[in-house]
């Protein structure tokens, strides 16, 4: 058995308050309420936790991570430890003031996302009018506090005929790194997929728009592309496999191995108000149940992607067989594959739904 090595970063999900409402949003469709969020010195405390265990990176996230007015006492802190601190914001929040403030403090990077270049689908998709046009405005307020900016597009079937022009647009920012996402199907997301499934078709041409504009910007704009799980023949390494690199923290300090893990039936995960990180990571049941290979079912078990994929998506694999340690389905392995094939073209080929955005009780019960 390899031995468990340090995580290497840790995801603080400072709140699930925001003003956007995105309907891919990665955040559970039961979100804590502002009153549950831990307080500034439990989460400086955590970060003090997280240094001594090895933890280099961390990302600020939430819902929006502005929305905390303690944001820059938090950033400072993380900053103090020498830890590499990374915003994952909507940008809505922010005014130039606050952006510089937090340079001030030691915030290294900042990813900003955009829901489309077109300002009118972008603030629809978002839910939330000018939104567009701010994001672009604090852009330009995080190049000109010298802090590296990434920006981080979600692709789906309603805005993948911007992606020439979502590439074009970090260019004109100046970002270093765009993500190129397609949309991953949990929470949210799940409950939305007929209204963000591309079609087979929409796909290849992003895929392909993505390798002549990386051929095209070498050198000046690294591209990353995460494809649909559904069109895949192979699952991705979720958050690079169960426990292996990375954890997550929810806003109320639940310590989680990833963003989707409270869906997972019969499974509990510790506080950080009840146990140390190291004691969570290193021996909790929970980041031990699919760590590793020794959990697989076959024929993930004998497979040689095995240590490459680590079994793939646990929260997918659950949501679309019912079963916490099956095959996931994005393997054209299991015996679900053909179904999850057929139901993306099925659900790409029909008109889209309207969205369920995401707002607390907004999701109707399955
Ligand atoms: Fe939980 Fe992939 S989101 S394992």
């Amino acid at each position: 058995m390899t031995p468990v090595e340090p995580p290497l970063a840790l995801l603080a999900e400072l709140t699930h308050r925001c003003p956007l409402q995105c309907p891919y949003c990665s955040n559970p469709l039961e979100m804590d309420r502002a009153a549950a969020e831990l307080d500034t010195a439990t989460w400086q405390r955590v970060f003090d936790e997280a240094a001594r265990l090895g933890v280099l990176h961390v990302h600020f996230s939430g819902g929006e991570p502005a929305a905390r007015k303690d944001l820059e006492a938090l950033v400072a802190h993380c900053a103090g430890l020498g830890l590499y601190t990374n915003l994952i914001t909507s940008a809505v929040l922010i005014d130039r003031a606050r952006l510089q403030g937090l340079a001030k403090v030691g915030l290294n990077h900042v990813q900003i996302s955009v829901q489309g270049s077109e300002p009118a689908n972008a603030d629809r998709i978002g839910g939330y009018a000018g939104g567009h046009a701010r994001k672009i405005e604090v852009a330009g307020f995080v190049r000109e506090a010298g802090l590296p900016l990434t920006l981080n597009a979600v692709m789906h079937r309603q805005n993948l005929d911007e992606l020439d022009e979502v590439i074009a647009l970090a260019v004109r920012l100046g970002a270093r790194r765009l993500e190129v996402a397609h949309v991953q199907y949990y929470g949210w997301a799940l409950r939305n997929r007929a209204a963000l499934m591309p079609t087979r078709a929409q796909l290849e041409k992003a895929t392909a728009t993505v390798e002549a504009a990386r051929e095209r910007l070498k050198g000046s704009l690294v591209i990353d592309y995460v494809v649909p799980d559904y069109y895949a023949r192979r699952p991705k390494a979720c958050m690079g496999g169960w426990g292996r690199r990375f954890l997550n923290i929810s806003p109320s300090g639940d310590v989680l191995p990833c963003h989707a893990a409270s869906t997972l039936p019969g499974m509990t995960f510790q506080s950080v108000k009840a146990h140390s990180l190291r004691d969570i990571w290193y021996g909790s049941e929970a980041f031990e149940r699919f760590r590793g290979t020794g959990w697989m079912p076959e024929p993930c078990r004998s497979c040689d992607q095995r240590e490459v994929d680590w079994g793939g998506c646990r929260c997918q694999a659950f949501a679309l067989t019912g079963a916490l340690d099956a095959v996931d389905p994005a393997c054209e392995f299991s015996d679900h594959h053909a179904e999850l094939v057929a139901s993306a073209e099925r659900e790409s080929g029909n008109a889209p739904p309207d969205f369920i955005y995401r707002r607390i009780g907004a999701a109707a019960p399955v």
